[in-house]
């Protein structure tokens, strides 16, 4: 069987599923922010040690900035509901993505995060925020040219090591990509993290993914024969 060190999920379908309940699309960010700590306790109890989740992209800028406003307010909401909870299970949270280019406010408060929880060993909790890998992939190669040029770092070197300059240095790859609310598309997430990850699109908006469809993907994903290019007897 396998097991599922590392899940990313790419949290879909607020804004759609808010809309249909005749709800302001932000009413389901909110929803959406309260599932995260559902989710992350659901994915702890089930073993899994990273958990990557998508909550802002690079491409989620287009939004009216009455959403962005929204979505940048939410850390502030989170941690003060979530967070004690999440050190006492001992939770470590990591952000992924350009946070110099958030608002200073959301810089502070998830800043707090990082560091009250740094010296946490239980889930790895990664929030991916104003995240995109083609970015993250180009700024790792001018890091890797930099130090070329510094005679830090040799002109040949392996994937792994090239690994070591993305933001998600350190985190084993991803075993397994959840996409909620039906679309078929990765969107700018993890592409070199997932290359040989386990993918599962579910049709469930976020809000409506509870413990139980995670249980469902991952009894799914269990039972797959991962073979990464080799023949398994
Ligand atoms: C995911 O839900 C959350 C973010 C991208 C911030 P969406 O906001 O994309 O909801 P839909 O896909 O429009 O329904
Ligand atoms: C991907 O969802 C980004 C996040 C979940 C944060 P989007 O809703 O932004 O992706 P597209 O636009 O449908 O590809
Ligand atoms: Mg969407």
């Amino acid at each position: 069987m396998n097991s599922c060190q590392h899940l990313a999920i790419i949290m879909d379908g607020n804004g759609r599923w808010a809309k249909a309940q005749g709800k302001p699309r932000t009413a389901g960010h909110l929803v959406g922010a309260d599932n995260v700590r559902t989710i992350a306790i659901a994915a702890n109890d089930l073993g899994v040690k990273y958990l990557t989740l998508y909550a802002f992209s690079t491409e989620n800028w287009k939004r009216s900035s009455d959403e962005v406003g929204y979505i940048m307010k939410l850390p502030s909401y989170f941690f003060k509901r979530y967070m004690q909870e999440f050190l006492d299970r001992n939770f470590k949270l990591n952000i992924i993505g350009e946070m110099n280019r958030l608002p200073k406010a959301t810089q502070d408060v998830l800043n707090y995060g990082i560091e009250s929880s740094m010296n946490n060993t239980g889930l790895n909790l990664n929030i991916c925020m104003n995240y995109g890998s083609q970015r993250e992939i180009t700024l790792a190669a001018m890091k890797y040219a930099k130090d070329v040029v510094d005679g830090k770092a040799s002109l040949d070197i392996s994937e792994e090591e090239f690994s070591g300059y993305l933001m998600t240095s350190g985190f084993p790859p991803v075993d397994f990509l959840i996409r909620t609310s039906g679309e078929l598309r990765i969107s700018n997430y993890l592409l070199w993290q997932i290359a040989y990850a386990e993918l599962e699109f579910v049709p469930e908006s976020w809000p409506e993914f509870t413990p139980d469809v995670l249980k469902r993907c991952l009894d799914d994903y269990y039972s797959r024969d991962r073979r990464f290019g080799g023949v398994n007897k």
